[in-house]
């Protein structure tokens, strides 16, 4: 749940990477997302060494969409990490951080033929192809460029993981990807094969995310395998290439229980073993993880602006930031933890909502959350394992400012995004003009 590097002292006062949160906090602003530097290398580390233990070695591509900026791509530049990304923005970011798009999954149920177009021109390693029209669309662009795209195709395996509606994918009744049903992914890999400037290398299928269990995973792994056989014995196709997607999910609250990833691998490598058919080289397995890389090593700084007491009783702490750095708890009801700098939480506590500052009653980033009896205006709350989709689905509502990422390392403190400011939010619109026809047409 915490930060590798997360300390607090005798007197209660936090510090990530070596550095007090106070310290950060006078110097960069709040809110301010933290990133520790050490959990980022560290989870990154430890996917490309489990993954290095199948035959062939498997491969992390981390999902961009659960965190991106320029110094993110490049540390998956320099520790040769593949990257997942959703979007021609996404993908001119990781080149713009000195990311080499060879190493890039291009995915997204709609790609726009401008963002096919740049992705092509850019050399992207792999293209995940979610429907048939965009295979089609592909080839013409592969075709007119005079490439020829690696491709594997999105499959819907049918496995309902258990975790939120939203966040829920290997369903059939989903709009990502192609159902393994009623002959739905055989007609793409038929066209697949068919179609000029198209290589098929292989298949994905992504099931879900914040998934706290291993089975899902390894039926995910299995239906992949099972339909391969199917398409060897059909189209004499057998896949170079396995994506099992992302998903692995993280500790929240004490009440989440994430299987090991070690685990996962194990099961996974028996899998392999048991359903490739004698005579066929196993394929490589790639895994997609974004929250289980990235949440754990993030921690938002607030800074309390008011507490009050409503007539039932109940305490609402609110401080300068909230849905619009963190949409999670809205969104998807979310669970986080929250801790204060230098006080300690105490029996003779209380128990108030943390709310946000935007304009919504539903801007409540913890329900019920516990704070120390001496709490004021002006502490330092610190709200962990916020790495993941927080920054990444930032929005300006209110017209608020995004905060800056700061990562943390060995004391020292590096703005991977700096804050916006209030001539950022304006800096696109066009001015107020008269309409030449005047007010009455
Ligand atoms: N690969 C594909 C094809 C995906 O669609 C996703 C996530 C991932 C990999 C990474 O999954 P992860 O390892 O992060 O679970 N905004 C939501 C999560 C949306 C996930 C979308 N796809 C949230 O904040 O919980």
């Amino acid at each position: 749940m915490f930060p590798i590097t997360w300390n607090q002292d005798d007197s209660h006062q936090i510090s990530i990477g070596g550095i007090p949160i106070r310290d950060l906090a006078e110097r960069f602003g709040t809110p301010l997302y933290v990133m520790d530097y050490a959990t980022l290398a560290d989870r990154l580390t430890r996917y490309r060494a489990a993954l290095a233990t199948l035959d062939p070695p498997g491969l992390p591509y981390f999902a961009g969409k659960a965190f991106l900026c320029r110094a993110m791509a490049g540390l998956l530049e320099d520790l040769g990490i593949g990257l997942d990304v959703v979007s021609g923005g996404e993908l001119a970011t990781a080149v713009a951080g000195g990311f080499r798009p060879e190493r890039a999954i291009f995915h997204g149920n709609v790609k726009t033929p401008e963002e096919i177009a740049y992705g092509l021109e850019v050399g992207v390693g792999l293209w995940g192809v979610d429907s048939l029209d965009e295979l089609e669309a592909l080839s013409r662009a592969a075709s007119h460029f005079g490439t020829q795209a690696r491709v594997v195709l999105r499959l819907t395996p049918g496995i309902e993981a258990h975790t939120h509606a939203f966040i829920r994918t290997g369903q059939f009744d989903t709009k990502f990807g192609l159902a393994m049903s009623e002959g739905i992914a055989e007609e793409a890999v038929a066209r697949a094969l068919a179609l000029p400037g198209i290589q098929l290398v292989g298949f994905h299928a992504h099931i879900g995310s914040q998934i706290l269990e291993i089975a899902p995973f390894l039926a995910n792994l299995e239906r992949l395998l099972s339909f391969s056989r199917v398409t060897l014995s059909t189209h004499g196709f057998w896949p170079e290439i396995l994506d099992v997607g992302g998903g692995l999910g993280v500790r929240y609250t004490a009440e989440d229980d994430p299987p090991a990833l070690e685990t996962v691998v194990e099961g996974m490598r028996q899998v392999i073993a048991e359903y490739t058919p004698a005579g066929m080289a196993a394929p490589q397995v790639l895994m997609e993880p974004g929250r289980s890389v990235v949440a754990e090593a993030g921690v938002t700084l607030y800074r309390v602006g008011a507490i009050k007491r409503v007539p039932s009783g109940k305490r609402y702490v609110a401080v300068d930031g909230g849905m619009g750095d963190n949409i999670r708890p809205a969104l998807y009801q979310a669970a986080y933890q929250a801790v204060v700098d230098g006080k300690a939480p105490g029996a003779d506590g209380f128990v108030g909502a943390l709310a946000g500052r935007y304009c919504e009653s539903g801007d409540i980033l913890i329900p019920e959350a516990r704070w120390p009896a001496d709490l004021e205006v002006g502490d330092l709350v610190a709200v962990l394992v916020t790495g993941a989709y927080n920054y990444a689905m930032a929005s300006n509502y209110n017209r608020v400012p995004r905060p800056a990422v700061v990562a943390v390392h060995q004391g020292e403190a590096k703005v991977w995004v700096q804050r916006e400011r209030w001539e950022d939010l304006y800096r696109l619109d066009g001015a107020w003009e008269r309409w030449e026809r005047g007010a009455n047409g």
